[in-house]
């Protein structure tokens, strides 16, 4: 591969978590339960209720982030750690339990990049309201996001709103879906409404109360390919992004919806736009849209009669895809940053990148399978930048093993390893792998060598 210039001087290299994946903890130091807590009791795998415990371990996790030289850390806050019913009562010891954190990323001059919301909203806003098919639990989210902006606005400089609403619009899961699918389904265009408007209001509250600092949604953006040349497969892929991302970015980075989109979700109910929605939405713009990158998909159209009426996803012949059937396109990732910058024109920042693998836990694990990933995506974000995207920062997923949305402990994603199974293994102990070492050197010399 041909060495081209390195990255920018102030590149944030950095590393991911979140808070019901990697925290633990979850009904310690006055933290009450989430419904993402409760999405992951499921039958085979182990729950978060210890994760990776970085509630307990978070200064070992922070002291191994500065000998890898992070300039930035992308974690989320718990909701119900700071606020345990999700609205008015703060736990001081979990608004203190963030602020060591913060004192720790000080301490070695790592920058946090902090999620507002990944997923765990409190159990008892749901129990409460219904959770997010509810305008109150956007006032609740309007009311923590104010506190987390005064509380911690002078320290933390770079916010991003609600993890991945396309994913959980597409997939549910994530305990979203804790009184069932099929109500899931039904609400789903609500819910979505009801993320566009709770993002908007921070964004707006944001802007008044820390006037430096930015702050900007965080898509799971997947590129789909037509399978063939064909005309119909190629409308196939239109339509299937148009589905799973422009519906998003064009909602909460413009305030348009795509009726076509809307339309095809006729066994939903229809979206409750209210006086002055758009208009919030339109008026409080991002700053920087955060991305989160895995892989790509191949759309298939079906024809009835002389229209493309539908699509199907599949794997694509020239790629190779990871144990969880997942392909891995190094080009995808800058296809979607010069898609995403040139058509928004704000920066653009990697919010999570990565491979998961069945790891051992017995000695380092020596996953060069991760540095070849990791080699790849970040060249192709290097050509993106030189051909003109501003692309802000990168931060891995995930710094540590943590446990994964759906699938357990075991598909491990870290580039340190926790000793931790699911057979019942778990000293906790933290040892890099070998793709820390590779990542810490890439680091040192901005990239130089990528
Ligand atoms: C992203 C999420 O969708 O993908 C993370 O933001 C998640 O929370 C990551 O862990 C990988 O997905 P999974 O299902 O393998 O954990």
């Amino acid at each position: 591969m041909k060495a081209l210039d390195s990255f920018p001087d102030d590149f944030l290299w950095g590393s991911s978590i979140s808070a019901y994946q990697a925290e633990g903890g979850v009904e310690e130091g006055g933290k009450h339960l989430s419904v993402a807590d409760i999405s992951t009791q499921k039958e085979g795998y182990s729950d978060n209720s210890t994760a990776s415990d970085f509630f307990h371990h978070y200064k070992e996790d922070i002291q191994l982030l500065a000998n890898m030289h992070a300039k930035a850390f992308r974690f989320s806050l718990a909701w119900p750690r700071i606020m345990p019913e999700g609205e008015k009562r703060i736990n001081k010891e979990g608004v203190a339990f963030y602020h060591a954190v913060l004192d720790e990323l000080e301490k070695y001059n790592i920058k946090p990049i902090v999620t507002l919301f990944h997923y765990d909203l409190p159990l008892s806003l749901h129990k409460k309201y219904g959770g997010w098919n509810n305008r109150k639990t956007v006032d609740a989210f309007e009311n923590y996001a104010k506190f987390c902006f005064e509380e911690f606005g002078h320290r933390i400089k770079m916010y991003m709103t609600i993890n991945e609403p396309d994913i959980l619009f597409m997939y549910g899961g994530h305990g979203l879906d804790i009184d069932g699918v099929e109500i899931f389904q039904r609400d789903k265009l609500r819910i979505n409404h009801h993320f566009a408007l709770a993002h908007a209001k921070a964004v707006a509250l944001c802007h008044k109360l820390v006037p430096d600092a930015m702050i900007g949604p965080v898509f799971g953006y997947v590129p789909v390919y037509p399978k063939t040349s064909n005309p119909i497969d190629v409308m196939a892929a239109k339509n299937a992004s148009d589905v799973q991302n422009a519906f998003f970015q064009e909602l909460f980075l413009n305030g348009n919806y795509l009726t076509h989109v809307l339309d095809s979700y006729p066994n939903s109910l229809p979206v409750d736009i209210e006086d002055g929605d758009i208009k919030l939405i339109k008026q409080n713009k991002s700053d920087f849209i955060a991305l989160n990158y895995y892989k790509s998909d191949v759309a298939e159209g079906i024809k009835e009669g002389d229209k493309v009426n539908d699509f199907i996803l599949c794997n694509n012949e020239y790629l190779q895809a990871t144990e969880w059937g997942w392909d891995i396109d190094a080009i995808g990732i800058r296809y979607m940053l010069r898609e995403i910058f040139n058509r928004y024109h704000l920066p653009v920042f990697i919010s999570e990148n990565g491979i998961a693998h069945s790891e051992s836990i017995e000695r380092p694990v020596q996953d060069d399978y991760r540095i070849d990933y990791y080699q790849h995506h970040l060249h192709e974000c290097k050509l993106a930048i030189k051909e003109g995207v501003k692309l802000l920062g990168y931060c891995n997923w995930s710094f540590i093993d943590l446990l994964s949305t759906s699938q357990g402990f075991e598909k491990r994603y870290g580039l340190v390893s926790v000793k931790k199974n699911e057979k019942g293994v778990s000293t906790l102990e933290r040892i890099p792998k070998k793709s820390y070492k590779w990542y810490k050197k890439i680091i040192e010399q901005n990239g130089k060598e990528l």
